[in-house]
């Protein structure tokens, strides 16, 4: 068994400044709004796995039948013998793509460490030939990859692509390229256009877990900065905006009141009514993907999607 190799290239302190750098911001632009990546502490991720189990939330469902049913094609379209997931998380579907592709080396990217420690243990010990090379890192920044046998393929799987804004994902998917070599590839994950009304659901389930979800932003910032944010203060808001075509969840304070965030010797004034963005889950359409990837050099050559059309997973390479 290959022991597991991690490699830190986010300073320890560097999660701590760009939260203060995003709250300051956000808090004091108008509109206000926080960013979704903020939602993930360690009840936020537990509220995130509970999610993907909800009947209104299918993305984690029909990425996982995707995966399920075409990684004997994903992988002999690609021929990867690195597989490097970003957000990895618990890698809990990459196991579909590990038993086809059976890569030599396996590169899990995530900020959270916890996650990539317990999930790249847990890996070495099933898969005693697999090499784990996990890395701390944050994937929106520019990174830089351990030396890896080629083909390479990035995937970047459960549509989180969406949670970036049109000119992120730009930058993003240029990072991206500038990672791979001719023969590599890119295994995207994106949600698709379809009926409001799914939509909506999706990110306003009847048991209320998104909501609590949304909420949990509010005590991140309560935790880390002294916040004194009251979540029942402020009610969960879901809606679809067709213009540019995603999803927007948003908190709007019950009432007027002022939120003290004493780490940035901030007072914060909420008007009643007033809406702070949260997150943006843009939903795509196969020509809009086709299109951003070739803007950042990718050429599409596969689109994969569920029995219902519900989602995508599209493979772009490197010509
Ligand atoms: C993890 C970013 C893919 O946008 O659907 C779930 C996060 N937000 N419910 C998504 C989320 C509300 C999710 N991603």
């Amino acid at each position: 068994m290959s022991p597991l190799l991690v490699t830190r290239t986010l300073p320890e302190d560097a999660t701590d400044a760009a939260l203060r750098a995003d709250v300051r911001h956000g808090l004091t632009v108008q509109p206000k709004w926080l960013p979704p990546k903020w939602f993930y502490d360690a009840r936020g991720s537990d509220l995130f796995e509970q999610i993907t189990e909800l009947p209104e939330y299918y993305p984690t469902r029909a990425e996982r039948e995707i995966l399920a049913t075409r990684s004997g094609e994903i992988t002999a379209a690609s021929g990867a013998r690195t597989l490097i997931e970003l957000g990895s998380g618990s890698s809990e579907k990459t196991r579909y793509l590990l038993d086809a592709l059976m890569p030599s080396v396996y590169v899990p990217v995530d900020v959270s460490e916890s996650a990539l420690t317990q999930a790249g243990q847990a890996l070495v010990e099933a898969r005693p030939e697999l090499e784990v090379h996990a890395l701390i890192a944050d994937f929106t920044a520019p990174l830089a990859l351990p030396a890896t046998p080629g083909p390479r393929l990035v995937a970047f799987l459960g549509g989180t692509i969406g949670n970036l804004l049109p000119d992120e994902r730009a930058k993003f998917l240029s990072s991206v390229r500038s990672l791979l070599a001719p023969g590599d590839g890119l295994l995207l994950g994106t949600d698709l256009v379809k009926d409001e009304r799914v939509l909506v659901r999706a990110y306003d389930d009847a048991a209320g877990v998104t909501a609590a979800f949304n909420k949990n932003v509010l005590a991140v910032v309560d935790r880390e900065l002294g916040a004194d944010f009251d979540p029942d203060a402020f009610d969960h808001v879901a809606l679809w905006d067709a213009g540019q075509e995603w999803i927007e969840m948003r908190l709007r304070s019950r009432v007027a009141q002022t939120v003290k965030v004493p780490a940035l010797d901030l007072a914060v004034d909420f008007a009643a009514g007033e809406e702070m963005r949260t997150e943006v889950s843009a939903k795509f359409r196969k020509d809009g993907v086709s299109a951003e990837l070739a803007a950042a050099d990718l050429e599409l050559t596969h689109w994969w999607t569920d029995a219902q059309d519900r989602f995508a997973l599209s493979l772009s390479v490197v010509r």
